[in-house]
């Protein structure tokens, strides 16, 4: 049996083809009518049971001050973050167990910036559970375009809710929120600003290969990255392609920051297929090195295409054209990898004769 809505909102129970009875409960009026059994009808909203702070203004108080120290606490924590920030040297180590090596820095931050937002969470939550109004209510379900009059009613909502959130009423909770708020936005603005790093000036001018860094006046071998084993000039076939750092570089003072300056590629075309005198002066029998630092945004270029002869940043696809001194054929780069002069020494092995003549990667701060 099953029943079928009338225009009237009424239930007819029906048999269906099995012969049970079922009631439909997608139409009409169902609470209590249509003979809908007891554990399906509705059971309403369970009733409202009052808050220490709802009946004890004393309570109220004490739920005000404890969202305030929240508040003040989440203020504390931007301000630790900001000194944190200007005052700890971003080099300063911190023995932390398990990573050893910590940066001080990093961990001041991160906490300070954790204490800010947990407490300015925690005093929203707790605010909402002990101040604010809690009563459940039942909204009809309605077209969802809304008439004037509803319109109406809902800036009436907006209004009582500001009225309810209390915060006319409860001036020092307006301002540790108001507090809290303002210098929550700022370490993340100041990071942002100060966290893009000072300009480069000549850093990129100079690298690992450059003369200053040679050990007794010996111009460094190239290394096979990350075997970091020297390389015969017969050792690097056409169409063959080396990753390539100088040697000693592992025992420099800061080698991942001079890694990072210094990577090379190294290629060997067929003499014919070299476009320019340049090119050919700077490298040996066809083999050619140039930075692998790509002078769009400093990705490491790392696609040789044998055929083209290209090279292709993954980052933004800037393309290089190997054969022609390295000059940008597609992309957003906008000047050519710096090459690095070879020669080989008496053993054979491949040498740089003196370090790159312009700075390694990205240039846009150049450009203004
Ligand atoms: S960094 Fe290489 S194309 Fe953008």
């Amino acid at each position: 049996m099953t029943t079928h809505g009338t225009p009237d909102g009424a239930h007819t129970p029906m048999n269906d083809e099995h012969g049970s009875t079922a009631v439909r409960l997608d139409q009409g009026h169902i609470q209590g009518t249509g003979g809908i059994p007891a554990q399906f009808q509705n059971p309403g909203l369970p009733p409202h049971v009052e808050r220490m702070s709802d009946i004890d203004p004393k309570a109220a108080k004490r739920a005000e001050l404890q969202v305030a120290s929240m508040f003040i606490l989440s203020i504390l924590g931007s301000l630790a973050c900001l000194v944190a920030y200007f005052v700890i040297p971003t080099h300063q180590q911190i023995w932390i167990p398990a990573i050893e090596n910590g940066n001080l820095s990093h961990l001041a931050i991160g906490l300070t910036l954790a204490i800010s937002t947990f407490f300015i969470g925690a005093g929203a939550v707790h605010w909402a559970k002990t101040l604010m109004p809690d009563q459940e209510v039942v909204e009809e379900r309605h077209p969802l375009h809304s008439t004037p009059e509803e319109r109406q009613a809902f800036a009436r909502a907006l209004a009582e809710g500001d009225a309810a959130a209390q915060l006319s009423r409860r001036p020092l909770l307006k301002m540790t929120l108001a507090g809290a708020l303002g210098l929550f936005a700022i370490p993340p603005i100041v990071q942002l600003v100060g966290g893009l790093g000072p300009l480069p000036g000549d850093d990129l001018s100079t690298t690992f290969w450059d003369s200053k860094y040679w050990t007794n006046g010996k111009a460094p071998r190239l290394m096979r990255d990350p075997e970091m084993t020297p390389i015969k000039a017969s050792d690097v076939t056409i169409g063959s392609v080396f990753h390539v750092l100088p040697e000693g570089i592992m025992d420099s003072e800061h080698p991942l920051d001079e890694k990072g300056k210094a990577a090379v590629l190294l290629m060997r075309l067929h003499p014919d297929q070299i476009k320019s005198q340049k090119e050919r002066d700077w490298g040996y029998h066809g083999i050619v090195a140039y930075s692998k630092i790509c002078t769009h945004v400093g990705c490491p270029v790392g696609l040789y295409e044998q055929t083209t002869h290209h090279l292709l940043c993954p980052c933004h696809q800037s393309t290089f054209d190997v054969t022609d001194d390295c000059k940008v054929i597609f992309g957003p780069a906008h000047r050519p990898l710096p090459q690095l002069k070879i020669a080989v020494d008496a053993e054979g092995y491949l040498i740089a004769e003196h370090g790159f003549a312009e700075a390694v990667g990205p240039s846009f701060w150049e450009r203004g």
